[in-house]
């Protein structure tokens, strides 16, 4: 699995949000270097807790701004956020829980919805925002 490296191809338009989205990709690439140095359990379940707690609190910010500048596609972004959230409090209870979790595969879906949904999703709101005086 590769590095996730910023550039501006990432970019959504929008400081605040383009931030975030830096910061979440710096929680996964940590994430990858401790799967890939063989740390244990623990650890990487307190890694993959800051990555959700992060993630929940972008996923609010952005929704906050939909909200406020009425954004039509809401509601389906929303759904979006609430589908992702749920695929990896999944996979981290089941790390809890002691199961067997394979780290490689969760570390390349998390890294696919990073960018299919950023791709898909975040960039739709970019120009609206920016209309609405956000930037
Ligand atoms: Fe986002
Ligand atoms: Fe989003």
């Amino acid at each position: 699995m590769t590095l996730l490296i910023w550039n501006h191809a990432c970019t959504v338009g929008v400081r605040a949000m383009d931030d975030q989205h830096g910061i979440i990709m710096d929680c996964m690439n940590e994430l990858r270097l401790a799967v890939m140095h063989g740390c244990g359990r623990e650890q990487v379940g307190l890694l993959l807790e800051r990555l959700i707690e992060f993630t929940r609190l972008h996923f609010s910010s952005e929704e906050l701004l939909m909200e406020r500048t009425a954004f039509p596609g809401l509601a389906e972004h929303r759904a979006e956020h609430q589908t992702i959230l749920a695929q990896i409090l999944q996979s981290v209870h089941r790390l809890q829980f002691g199961e067997k979790v394979e780290m490689r595969p969760l570390l390349c879906f998390l890294r696919d919805w990073y960018l299919r949904h950023i791709e898909g999703f975040d960039r739709q709101y970019g120009p609206w925002f920016n209309e609405h005086g956000v930037h």
